[in-house]
């Protein structure tokens, strides 16, 4: 809707208990992913996962395959998968050599700095350059941190220098001033990932791709259109009030979190669907009445 956005990447498909699960099937379904350029992303153990993972994005009409190495979740690193995989280069190297035996798809490497460690990536970066690698996306922060901590810039800066693929950055970036710092000061990176600040403000894609100034007033009414679209897709989807609501508030989690306070309680407090609706409309009122410079929002 709000457009700016070159690629998404779907969350993480992997296999548990020797299958796929039902709910990542159906985000890389392409009858879902229809209106923009989306990369499946998998979460491989090691080579036998990944091939066979290589092989469901293939049967859905993908040419485009994500490593994800970067997952923090403890349930997920400490089974040796996601950032868990960072300190093990034997695994990382079985991964990469079954990356360079793929003819059909090509790959690309999301990752942290390590695990336990911000120096693991050292081990792993020869193994990384001698891989065909579209890029690698890195947030520089270490596993064990989860989301805790500042980005590590520095760390940052010494693997633009020693990694020959392109980079994208990714961590921390929530407003125009955060983008324009990264991209003025590392020139050379290929591009920029966001995650929850886009969540946030999903405007932000708009308004670094477009020359044309928005008024406060036209963010937030575009981000209410939005906000409805996002809603009736739920309505649509959901099984019944109780998984609506929850999902409706798990958007709000992290979405709009510079929104009037009082108002924005009311619409995670709100136990139905008309509550729900009328504290959202409520909330863009008195958003509308308080924020007319687009550098608040
Ligand atoms: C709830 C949640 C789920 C996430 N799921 C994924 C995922 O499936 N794949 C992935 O590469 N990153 C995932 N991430 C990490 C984000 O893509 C991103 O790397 C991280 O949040 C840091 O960037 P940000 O500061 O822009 O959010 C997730 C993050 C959160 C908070």
């Amino acid at each position: 809707m709000w457009g700016g956005v070159a690629c998404y990447y779907t969350p993480f498909v992997r296999i548990e208990k020797g299958e796929f699960r039902r709910k990542e099937l159906i985000d890389i379904a392409p009858e879902n992913n229809t209106n923009t350029p989306v990369v499946p992303q998998m979460l491989p153990g090691d080579a036998g996962e990944l091939k066979r993972l290589v092989t469901l994005f293939r049967e859905n009409g993908y040419s485009r395959a994500d490593i994800n190495m970067g997952c923090p979740f403890p349930p997920v690193a400490l089974h040796g998968r996601g950032s868990g995989l960072l300190p093990h280069k034997e695994k990382v190297a079985e991964i990469m050599k079954a990356v360079r035996e793929e003819r059909e798809v090509q790959f690309s490497v999301k990752m942290r700095l390590g695990w336990e460690d911000k120096n693991e990536w050292r081990d792993l970066i020869d193994i990384l350059n001698d891989t065909s690698l579209t890029h690698i996306t890195i947030h520089p922060r270490i596993g064990r941190q989860q989301y805790k901590g500042v980005v590590d810039m520095e760390s940052f800066e010494q693997f633009c220098e020693l990694c020959k693929h392109p980079i994208i950055y990714n961590g921390d970036l929530n407003s125009m001033r955060d983008i324009e710092n990264i991209t003025t000061r590392f020139p050379q990176i290929k591009g920029i990932m966001m995650g929850r600040g886009l969540l946030a403000r999903p405007y932000l894609s708009k308004l670094i791709s477009s020359d044309v100034p928005y008024t406060a007033g036209e963010i937030i009414e575009q981000t209410e259109k939005f906000h409805n679209a996002l809603y009736e897709e739920l309505v649509a989807t959901s099984q019944g009030n109780t998984q609506l609501l929850q999902r409706a508030h798990a958007l709000w989690e992290y979405f709009l979190p510079h929104a009037p306070r009082k108002e924005r309680k009311a619409v995670l407090k709100s136990s139905s669907p008309a509550q729900y609706s009328s504290a959202v409309a409520r909330l863009f009122e008195s958003w509308h009445a308080v924020s007319n410079e687009v550098e608040a929002l």
